[in-house]
């Protein structure tokens, strides 16, 4: 199979199942990724279509996360930002067929990961009582595709920003979820904490790639956010500089992001 067969297979997936099932790692190929085909909304099976923008609901407070049908729908908003990263992922690779072979193995390393991670907040939201896409989903990530017209573009919303973001929300949430006594959920937000440092630094290597070397990378990265996209998005509200550090993000860059506060 090829890579680019297997981001078209996610991407017009007409079950979740399929959408989901991982390539093999020892036998994809990347020889032939066609021409540059950017979409601009995921095919999806129909229980999981966006939802109209009016049905859709804000994350519950954490104050509000000793109900466990508020855990639900914490869970569920985290596993929608899964899938459409994961379909993201799969954009990207379609987007940019004539990106460096070691940049395409690392998005399809990452949308691995991002299937993974959806499977594992759908389990936890089964445990408790409930399933994905009870509740409405949302496009968010998916509004600014149509901006991430470069490789730099991309890393730049997706791995920068949306996932420098949960460096941390997932820690934060961690311990919100330990202090309403619930263990599980929050060993998953410790595991997708670690993978995120992952994503980030596949973010932040590129990046650094693309700074000449007069410039600073965080004035390249501003450079390069499209749409919605501010530092302001890419944090929440405490930093956490030790996952930012083993990310590869630099002291200059950490720095400048102090300077800006959570929206
Ligand atoms: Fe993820
Ligand atoms: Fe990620």
């Amino acid at each position: 199979m090829q890579i680019r067969e297997f981001a078209e297979r996610v991407l017009f997936a007409e079950t979740l199942e399929e959408k989901l099932r991982a390539p093999d790692f020892a036998r994809i190929r990347d020889d032939q990724p066609g021409e540059p085909r950017a979409w601009t909304t995921p095919g999806r099976p129909p229980e999981l279509e966006i939802s109209p923008k009016r049905t859709r609901r804000r994350l519950p407070h954490p104050d509000s996360l000793d109900d466990p049908q508020m855990r639900v729908r914490c869970l569920h908003t985290f596993a929608n930002h899964e899938l459409m990263a994961l379909e993201l992922m799969a954009w990207a690779l379609l987007a940019f067929p004539d990106a460096p072979a070691v940049f395409r193995r690392g998005l399809l390393k990452i949308l691995v990961d991002e299937q993974r991670h959806f499977q594992v907040y759908a389990d936890r939201i089964s445990e408790l009582g409930s399933y994905f896409g009870e509740q409405p989903i949302n496009d968010h990530f998916w509004r600014c595709a149509p901006s991430l017209d470069t490789p730099l573009k991309f890393v730049s919303a997706i791995n920068l920003t949306f996932e420098q973001a949960n460096l941390d929300f997932a820690p934060e949430y961690e311990a919100h979820f330990r202090r309403v006594g619930d263990h599980e959920s929050a060993k998953i937000m410790e595991m997708i904490a670690a993978d995120e440092v992952h994503h980030v630094g596949f973010g932040a290597a590129y990046l650094r790639k693309e700074t000449p070397e007069d410039r600073a990378m965080f004035d390249v990265w501003c450079e390069n956010l499209t749409f919605h996209n501010t530092p302001a998005r890419a944090r929440g509200e405490q930093m956490n500089v030790d996952l930012r550090l083993a990310a590869g993000l630099d002291d200059e860059f950490i720095g400048r992001m102090r300077g800006y506060s959570k929206t």
